[in-house]
């Protein structure tokens, strides 16, 4: 396979005990739907921000003589799905190391897990980053990026800081994330409604692959993403933050669509969310920039200015108080921890 014959030799000397922290991101054009499932390739380009909130820590340490995988999960041991997923990731840094070493994996999240709130794009994106240099693979931004994209898609933009573009690609070596440039003045913020932190019923991977197999909104939105992604960038480099948040509002709800149209549906959103979505829609009413954005759970984020944060949460608050209310801005790329930072 074209992937594994490219795979870079091991660094020589490396170290075998590696941490990486990575945030989260949001996207504001969404990727929802694979063209090939294995390789994690999606079927559109997507974009977003990374978080400044939430960080994922995980730390990597080869377990030489080891017959499995540890894998820890704030403080737990790790059972079922979410190991196996991790097995599975670290089985592929194996195999491109050329080694047959075990690992112990530790990681610290402190996302609500399973919520739409891209726990696994922090996730991933950090236990990349650490396997990487556990293993002692390329540490490249892209190589990193393409091997986060293998654990969770959306993992290959948290690589980066800011604003990052995930090309769809056609194959290993052409999908992949990088930054996006953005206007300096732009100044955006997220306010993150968690209206709930429970696990959601339909995971985003079933979601999505139910979605293309039977929605018949899906082509329609994969074709107007295109546009919504060119017209994106160039609202991000102009630094117009209402173009912004009305495509990304436009794109997020296009795929909500998509998934209602879905056979049988898949409807994330609850009677909470759409009292948030109302309240965004006064809150433009009465002349501040605010738009909203939805990945698969009821959570709601809410695009706006920084300086209008307050105004937003309160009024976010007052829509749906039992909701916990989190205020991010952008967001640095994932990395390695130094051994003081530890
Ligand atoms: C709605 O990256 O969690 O958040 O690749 O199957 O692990 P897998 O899916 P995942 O999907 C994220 C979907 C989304 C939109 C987005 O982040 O672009």
């Amino acid at each position: 396979m074209r992937s594994e014959q490219l795979a870079r030799p091991r660094v020589a000397g490396h170290a075998t005990d590696a941490t990486a922290i990575a945030h989260p991101n949001i996207a504001l054009i969404k990727y929802w739907g694979k063209s090939d499932e294995r390789l994690f390739l999606p079927r559109t380009d997507s974009l977003s921000m990374t978080l400044d909130i939430f960080p994922t820590t995980t730390r990597v340490r080869l377990a030489p003589g080891a017959d499995q995988d540890a894998v820890v999960f704030n403080g737990e041991p790790a059972t079922g799905e979410a190991a196996r997923r991790i097995a599975a990731f670290l089985d592929l840094v194996r195999e491109r190391a050329g080694s047959v070493e075990r690992a112990v994996v530790d990681t610290e999240n402190t996302v609500p897990t399973g919520a739409g709130l891209a726990s696994s794009a922090s996730g991933f994106a950090a236990l990349a980053v650490a396997a990487a240099a556990a293993y002692g693979l390329d540490g490249e931004p892209r190589a990193l990026s393409r091997l986060a994209r293998r654990g969770s898609g959306s993992a290959s933009r948290s690589i980066f800081g800011d604003f990052a573009v995930w090309h769809a690609g056609t194959d290993d070596l052409s999908s992949y994330a990088e930054p996006v440039d953005a206007a300096a003045g732009l100044d955006p913020a997220l306010v993150v409604a968690v209206v709930n932190a429970g696990p959601k019923e339909v995971s985003s991977r079933t979601a999505m692959r139910r979605t293309v197999d039977t929605s018949p909104l899906f082509e329609p939105w994969a074709l107007s993403s295109k546009d919504d992604l060119v017209d994106m960038r160039a609202a991000l480099s102009s630094g117009d933050l209402d173009a912004v948040g009305e495509i990304a509002e436009r794109n997020a709800l296009g795929m909500h669509a998509t998934m209602l149209a879905a056979r049988p549906a898949v409807r994330y959103m609850s009677p909470a969310s759409l009292t948030v979505l109302d309240a965004v829609l006064q809150l433009r009413r009465d002349g501040i920039a605010a738009y909203v954005t939805m990945d698969a759970g009821p959570n709601v984020k809410v695009l706006c200015r920084r300086t209008d944060t307050d105004r937003v949460a309160t009024a976010v608050r007052g829509a749906a108080p039992d909701s916990a209310v989190h205020i991010a801005g952008p967001g640095k790329g994932a990395r390695l921890l130094t051994e003081d930072e530890r």
